[in-house]
């Protein structure tokens, strides 16, 4: 047994297992973890414990691990064991995983840890005994390699984004979505809910923004160069109910959903819906294009915020994330010159120019949300014109305003669109379906250092990393998958190892080898064009 004393966490969570007969089929390698775990000891008399009988978690609140569903379990399984103990061994996003002959054991300070620890159980299950499909257990007759691991994230923020604006998917795939990220060890779900091209979520309070804004009459396809388009009504959206169980369905697998409500730009589907909150009054489309429109919500309108502040009232009421990201990317300025509510708000505080405004507009929702208990994240632009108090940054346009945001103790995540813009190509352009363009390859992902440039006193403020999935060109959830993964892998381990990657890049491109079967066994149509590099240049 075990010495739980040893230890000294915070809570402990057993998970014992029943070993019957020690017939083993086949182990998974423990050099194939994605990402890799921060400590691995192997003693050299430890060998492989048998998975045969019931396994039964005991001590973790089951509705709060999704993943436990999915574990061999039966009424006379062993228990695991729940201890709460005294202690700070363990930090708080770590954890302990020991695999001895006759037990797992599990310990960690929290809620994160456990469901870090399970995802890396899960890891080492041969996928030929993962689930058949959803909701089944896993099938027993494998062995679990022995292993003591110790083992906490590098950054505490390890994110991945989905637009479902530029294309709607479906509630299912959202749940996909996160069970990918669940075996990643991401924690955070970005969800682009507004834009210029459809409103996505619904406010009972304001239901022309699902009414009309969540519908186009027409779309554009093919590449930007081309500017055609069909003439299709296209569009969808989440109920409230919808977006709670996604919440709901994140929390069990440890991650929190972040809402993004983008203002004052990026904003047509809501002006199309409501008219009157534009500087013109209108009349104002759904936009049919990809790009950044003119015509944005009016500074100087009260009504605008007060139609803000209800919006963001159910947002914090679906959404219980301490972040609320609010856009602020990509505003022109131009109807704000010549709106004569706009000018006379800037008169009125004294703002020298339109960057000012923005700022003004956005320390105003601020202020909302920071009453309410909640703080804001915005794309780098909300530096221009003086960055609201309370704000953290996410970086796009490279690293220089998230280093501006971090030296001015702001909190910052990066997400610089190279690497990080899983829209952009990943191999090569002529092989590869239509893409906004650039070139995001699997290993400039895996060379991405999310504090590179940032003042070693400022490395606090660099939470950690995003990678963005903007969906103009992806019509379909198979095209997300594609370009979303291995890129997401290999960004996992850049999020969970930080500097302790690996220093060659072949043990990362080896683990991959195994890993595909993992992304395979889910179902991710994963990008092949790697794999198949790796494959000719072994040839050569
Ligand atoms: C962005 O890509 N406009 C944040
Ligand atoms: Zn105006």
């Amino acid at each position: 047994k075990v010495s739980m004393k040893k230890f000294l966490p915070l809570f402990a969570f057993w998970l014992l297992l029943a070993c019957e007969s020690p017939e083993l089929t086949e182990a998974v390698s423990l050099d194939s973890l994605v990402p890799l775990p921060s400590r691995m000891d192997v003693p050299d008399d430890r060998g492989f414990t048998a998975v045969q009988g019931s396994v039964r978690f005991v001590g973790i609140p089951e509705d709060d691990f999704a993943e436990m569903e999915e574990w061999p379990q039966s009424a006379d399984g062993l228990p695991i064991i729940w201890r709460k103990e005294e202690g700070d061994a363990l930090s708080l996003q770590g954890y302990w995983l020991d695999i001895s002959a006759d037990s797992v054991v599990i310990l960690a300070a929290g809620d994160a840890g456990v469901h870090a620890a399970l995802s890396t159980l899960k890891q080492l299950v041969p996928t030929s005994h993962w689930p058949e499909k959803k909701g089944d257990p896993i099938r027993l007759g494998f062995a679990w390699p022995q292993v003591h691991i110790e083992d906490e994230p590098a950054f505490e923020y390890r994110g991945m984004h989905l637009d479902v604006c530029r294309h709607f998917m479906p509630i299912e795939f959202i749940e996909k979505y996160l069970d990918n990220l669940a075996l990643h060890k991401f924690n955070r779900f970005h969800w682009h809910l507004t834009e210029d091209q459809g409103w996505r979520i619904e406010i009972k309070k304001y239901p022309k923004l699902t009414e009309v804004g969540a519908w186009r009459s027409a779309s554009q396809t093919g590449a930007y160069s081309e500017q055609r388009f069909d003439s299709t009504r296209y569009g969808g959206f989440y109920t409230q109910e919808e977006a709670r169980h996604i919440v709901d369905y994140a929390r069990r697998r440890g991650i929190t959903v972040i809402p993004e409500i983008e203002m004052p730009g990026h904003s047509l589907a809501a002006l199309a819906a409501y008219p009157e909150l534009s500087c013109t009054g209108g009349p104002i489309e759904v936009a049919h294009g990809w790009g950044v429109f003119d015509d944005v919500y009016c500074a100087g309108n009260p009504e605008v915020y007060t139609f803000l502040k209800g919006v963001l009232d159910v947002v914090m009421d679906i959404f219980p994330s301490p972040l609320i990201h609010i856009g602020g990317d990509e505003c022109p300025k131009t109807r704000w010159e010549s709106c004569s509510k706009c000018q006379l708000e800037m008169e009125r505080n004294k703002l020298k120019d339109e960057h000012a405004l923005q700022s003004h507009f956005i320390t105003r929702m601020e202020r909302y949300l920071n009453a309410h208990g909640r703080n804001i994240i915005g794309w780098d632009e909300i530096l221009e014109g003086g960055l609201a108090p309370n704000a953290a940054v996410m970086s796009w346009r490279g690293t220089a305003g998230g280093i501006q945001a971090a030296s001015m103790e702001h909190e910052v995540v990066m997400t610089p669109g190279k690497p990080l813009y899983f829209d952009h190509y990943q191999f090569n352009p002529g092989e590869e379906p239509v893409a906004i363009g650039g070139f995001n390859s699997l290993m400039d992902v895996y060379a991405f250092n999310p504090v590179a440039g940032v003042p070693a006193e400022y490395h606090r403020y660099i939470l950690g990393a995003q990678a963005n999935v903007w969906t103009e060109y992806m019509e379909t959830s198979d095209h997300v998958e594609h370009m979303v993964q291995p890129r997401a892998s290999a960004l996992s381990e850049v999020l969970w190892l930080g500097g302790k990657r690996p220093g060659e890049d072949a043990a990362f491109r080896q683990a991959m080898d195994y890993h595909i079967q993992r992304l395979q066994a889910m179902g991710w149509k994963y990008a092949p064009y790697e794999f198949k590099k790796i494959a000719t240049d072994e040839a050569q």
